[in-house]
């Protein structure tokens, strides 16, 4: 026997699929509740809209919930807020099923529709202010880019108060209860959403949430876990203190930040550390910490290369590469906003030493700002190269206050 179709509103239907199963999300997320691709069906008095559809495994669900809700000949518009192929899955199929309804994508949607769908279609572009109408309902589109891809959008349904948020407000969280006051705690998997997807984008968090402040919104339905219908404000609310500009406290009286990482093996590149700290420690202003790459869990690095106005890396070379918690670290950049923070790489070496030089180039690539050369020193370092290490955390720390040219290496 089918199950009930959830109600949104009296005009708005979740049409939906629900992956109780997944585990692993974008390769990167852990999705230890499953997921949900949220979909919606809004019924107007001059037609229907249908808001995004599902990952193709799961388009039976989805065609058996729209099935029962409408004809294939009202639905006037199909709107994608997001091309990614979660919730464009069941697209080529609908637009078969409804020959007469117009796909709307964003702008920026248009060179990525056809790397996706690998066929001509005919579409709508809409940008921010483009209003569509179903008679008795009216849909404003508003331009929310890189939420979570360039493409994404997000609308707003006026007589409803509902704004359509694309995966923003999403979560990873599996529970067929559905709204926010019904299922379970999914604090965790809002912050972990937030974390992964919207974290590295937050200036264009900060400008989402303008656009979505000139509207009273009633009910958050993003592409991914609960109906947000409690307090939409507390969420909205959420995302504006996860992606505030503030930082650190010290940052307040000036100061920048400098983080020397390390990882050593016979403690000559810790000892290089130390210097480089003490010389990027006289230079005024600046408050210069190390951190033993041994010890330190991914959540921590994290923080610790948001809040960094500089980040020195050090490695020894162990078979012509750097070690893996150097690469590590780095990797943790896809998680924050890229560019525009100073970068630099030491370290000692046996043999050949490649590793300061892997590092500086990986950070070239990550648009790291690198102002002085990698600085690569043979086993123990003498008096004189420890020398040259204070000097090299000074420089970085001067260019770092501005009191220095910067060059680009
Ligand atoms: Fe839920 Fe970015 O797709």
């Amino acid at each position: 026997m089918l199950g009930e179709i959830t109600k949104v509103t009296e005009s708005v239907n979740f049409i939906g699929a629900f992956d109780p199963q997944i585990r692993t999300f974008d390769i990167i997320m852990k999705t230890a509740n499953g997921s949900s691709y949220n979909s919606y069906l809004v019924r107007g008095s001059e037609g229907v809209a249908v808001m995004d559809t599902v990952k193709k495994e799961f388009s039976e669900d989805f065609f058996n919930a729209l099935e029962r809700l409408c004809e294939y000949d009202e639905i006037k518009y199909i709107v994608l807020h997001h091309l990614e192929p979660d919730h464009s899955g069941a697209l080529i199929e609908l637009m078969e099923k409804a020959p007469n309804a117009e796909l709307i994508i964003s702008g920026r949607a248009v060179m990525m529709l056809k790397g996706l769908i690998k066929r001509d279609i005919p579409f709508e572009v809409a940008n921010t202010g483009k209003i569509i109408s179903l008679g008795d309902k009216t849909i404003e589109f508003l331009s929310t880019p890189f939420l979570h891809w360039p493409d994404t959008m997000s609308s707003y349904l006026h007589e409803d108060k509902i704004l359509f948020s694309g995966d923003v407000f999403g979560s990873h969280y599996y529970d067929e209860r559905l709204f926010d006051d019904k299922v379970g705690d999914f604090s965790y998997a809002f912050k972990y959403y937030y974390d992964h997807i919207m974290r590295p984008f937050k200036q264009y968090v900060r400008q989402a949430l303008k656009l979505y402040a000139q509207f009273d919104i009633d009910i958050i339905a993003p592409l991914h876990g609960p109906i947000l219908r409690s307090n939409p404000q507390y969420y909205l609310d959420k995302y504006a203190q996860w992606s505030s500009e503030e930082k650190f406290r010290k940052h307040e009286f000036g100061q920048k930040m400098i983080s020397v990482f390390y990882m050593s093996s016979y403690d000559n590149t810790q000892e290089m550390a130390k210097k480089i700290m003490e010389g990027a420690d006289l230079v005024e202003g600046v408050v210069a910490s190390m951190y033993d790459l041994a010890s330190l869990d991914e959540r921590n690095m994290i923080d610790l290369l948001e809040e960094s106005d500089a980040i020195i890396v050090g490695s020894p070379t162990i078979n012509g590469d750097a070690v893996k918690p150097a690469w590590d670290l780095l990797s943790c950049m896809a998680y924050l906003e890229s560019g525009g923070k100073i970068g630099a790489s030491f370290g000692s070496y046996g043999w050949t030493g490649e590793a300061p030089e892997m590092l500086h180039d990986r950070m070239r690539w990550l648009k790291f700002r690198l102002p002085v050369s990698p600085l690569k020193i043979k086993l123990i370092p003498t008096d004189e190269e420890l020398k040259a290490c204070v000097l090299f955390g000074q420089e970085v720390a001067e260019i770092t206050m501005g009191k220095m040219v910067e060059m680009e290496i």
